[in-house]
């Protein structure tokens, strides 16, 4: 049997809408971004969405948005996809990495207050697998400091903890539509925020500091622009806020399949004392975006060789990102700075987790897993 990795849910609906884009005048941003935004934004429960082409840029722009430049220090976790720390840079500061909490591998607030320097102007947390880390802390943090907190939100649309959903108490939340993630145009990414001033911000540094993007221009009549700042080039098209809305109604029934094959996981490899699963804390809605396993160390690379000659397609997220040369040579990072982070970037083996699996292919990875870990 061969259990892939992901399989996407795009199909007729998606399929259709595309092409309604394709036949219409308007291929670039325009009202079906519109619509997708406000769409996303009902979903979230936050004031603006802003749509955008990858979490990447939604982080690097949310940062530039906050004020942060060169010489400041942005607060984040080793734990993550290496995106979350290279847009600190790509916003010319300086990522502070603070370990991480030994259960979840969400960043540890209880680090943050002592990370704090002069310097810093924003903390950036990371809601690892689709756990959302302890906002109330986080946020009452940055009020005490005055530090602006900004979320990465990439595995997290529909989390929920205390109450509180990405996008809703922070500076804004970012999202990613890669391919793999909840809703997906293949390449896609948005911020959300109860602010409209900073989604308007946003709005502007997306298309080269413009003061009017084409539509509205097209809308208003107005044919002149003015720029009065740097800007980038990362706006969302109607293609790919096409494929993206017809999936915006489907996102719960879809996160409900996600886990039905978590649960079943859980308790597939339950007692097994080979395989940890993260803590889950109590009362959350959990985003169900990566099922981890945490196993030995020393034998991992190994489990892994074996899931994937044996057709369960299954990879590492993440190894812990001080450790990676571009940080060690940049920024002197050296082993046993963050040993929480670096254990679990040893230790984790990311299984395949889709709407789309069968029984059948839940039941293989388990065995399969097992017999992994029992091995070698
Ligand atoms: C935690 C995290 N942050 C940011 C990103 C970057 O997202 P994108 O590929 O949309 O730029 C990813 C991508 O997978 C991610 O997992």
């Amino acid at each position: 049997m061969k259990v892939e990795f992901y399989r996407h849910n795009v199909g007729e609906d998606e399929i259709e809408s595309c092409v309604k884009v394709l036949q219409s005048l308007f291929l670039t941003t325009g009202s079906v971004v519109d619509d997708f935004e406000s769409a996303l934004a009902e979903y979230l429960g936050t004031e603006s969405v802003v749509g955008l082409t990858h979490c990447t840029g939604a982080l690097q722009l949310s940062l530039i948005a906050a004020g942060v430049k060169q010489g400041d220090e942005v607060i984040t976790t080793p734990m993550s996809f290496v995106a979350t720390s290279h847009t600190i840079c790509m916003a010319g500061a300086t990522p502070v990495f603070v370990d991480v909490e030994r259960e979840t591998g969400n960043i540890d607030a209880n680090l943050i207050e002592q990370a704090i320097t002069k310097k810093t102007k924003a903390i950036l947390p990371v809601h690892l697998y689709g756990q959302m880390v302890d906002m109330k802390k986080i946020l009452a943090i940055g009020e005490k400091y005055n530090l602006h907190v900004i979320e990465d939100a990439a595995h997290a649309l529909e989390a929920e903890r205390d109450g509180i959903r990405p996008g809703q108490k922070s500076f804004g939340a970012c999202f990613s539509f890669y391919a793999t993630k909840a809703i997906t145009s293949g390449e896609g990414g948005a911020f959300a925020s109860n602010s409209a001033e900073n989604a308007k911000k946003i709005r502007q540094l997306r298309s080269h500091g413009i003061t009017s993007e084409v539509a509205q221009r097209n809308r208003t009549g107005l044919h002149t622009y003015d720029i009065d700042r740097l800007g980038w080039k990362y706006n969302m098209d109607n293609i790919q806020a096409g494929i993206l809305l017809t999936q915006v109604g489907k996102i719960n029934a879809i996160r409900q399949k996600r886990e039905d094959v978590a649960q079943k996981y859980i308790a597939g490899f339950g007692g097994n004392p080979q395989i940890k699963i993260p803590k889950e804390y109590d009362g959350i809605v959990h985003g169900r975006h990566i099922f981890a396993i945490w196993v030995n160390p020393e034998k991992r690379n190994k489990i892994l060789e074996y899931l994937n000659t044996n057709g369960v397609a299954s990879v590492i997220n993440y190894p812990a990102i001080h450790l990676f040369s571009y940080y060690r040579e940049k920024f002197g990072f050296k082993d046993g700075m963050f040993p929480i982070a670096e254990e679990i970037g040893k230790r984790e083996i990311t299984l395949p987790m889709y709407a789309k699996l069968t029984d059948e292919e839940i039941e293989y990875v388990i065995d399969t897993v097992k017999k992994a870990v029992s091995i070698s």
